[in-house]
């Protein structure tokens, strides 16, 4: 098992800093291996280290499924309630930093997955991989029955880009209720797709990535999971 320095350890786990572990050192909070441990730079197996009598949380990276509220802005310093108020306060203070996979915007509710993993953040954001995201969408007028074929057509533009959206799939649920199945993911591009379409959407809600859903998580809004980033990876890619 590969062996880390304690202090480093602990400050890019966001326990504390070096100088921090080194006073819970002296108050005798940190056993490795049933062992009291004497100097902050001891090598040590992340998962033999107790501090305070508790093992430490998710020393080997940390992946999370998470159900986003509405009102919440996927970002680590914009105004406004972010996303990261809903994990402990130590995760904001790992490194590798945990990111969203993409984002959601402030009034889009759903499921949303972060990683401290940049290869796996790449694998389920990059548009080679075709990752399917689908959106429950109530508009604010009734659908006018053109809008399946138009969105599967791959030659909608949208306004400001200069390429078509890829061909995306639409099915109609009621008068102004449908689902929408994107295969990449451009800024606010289902809004933007049915303002292109002449309509409104007045709630938005992401329901799936790839084979994960959100009910098979049973997430309510503002809760998550941890998960293995292979495990993450395996869901959603089917
Ligand atoms: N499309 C949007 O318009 N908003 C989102 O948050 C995601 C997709």
């Amino acid at each position: 098992m590969k062996q880390e320095r304690l202090d480093k350890l602990l400050a890019n786990l966001g326990y504390g800093s070096r100088r921090d572990v080194a006073a819970w050192i002296k108050q005798g909070l940190i056993e490795v291996a049933g062992k009291a441990v004497k100097s902050p730079s001891q090598k040590v197996v992340p998962d033999e280290v107790l501090l305070d009598g508790e093992v430490l949380d998710y020393p080997h990276g940390l992946t999370l499924i998470y159900h986003k509220p509405l009102g919440s802005v996927c970002s680590h310093k914009e105004i406004g309630r972010l996303i990261y108020e809903d994990f402990p306060e130590r995760w904001m203070h790992r490194k590798p930093q945990i990111s969203s996979v993409g984002r959601l915007d402030k009034e889009t509710s759903g499921l949303l997955i972060l990683t401290d993993d940049g290869h796996l953040n790449h694998f389920l954001t990059s548009p080679k991989h075709h990752i399917a995201k689908r959106y429950r969408v109530q508009l604010a007028q009734p659908l006018q029955g053109t809008e399946v074929a138009l969105f599967a057509s791959g030659t909608l533009m949208l306004e400001d880009d200069d390429k078509p959206c890829l061909p995306a799939e639409l099915d109609v649920l009621s008068d102004s209720e449908a689902e929408l199945t994107l295969h990449e993911g451009r800024y606010h591009q289902v809004r933007r797709m049915f303002v292109a379409a002449g309509n409104h959407v007045e709630k938005l809600t992401r329901i799936s990535i790839g084979e994960l859903t959100l009910a098979s998580t049973a997430l309510q809004p503002g809760a998550y999971q941890a998960l293995h980033a292979e495990a993450v990876q395996r869901l959603v890619s089917g």
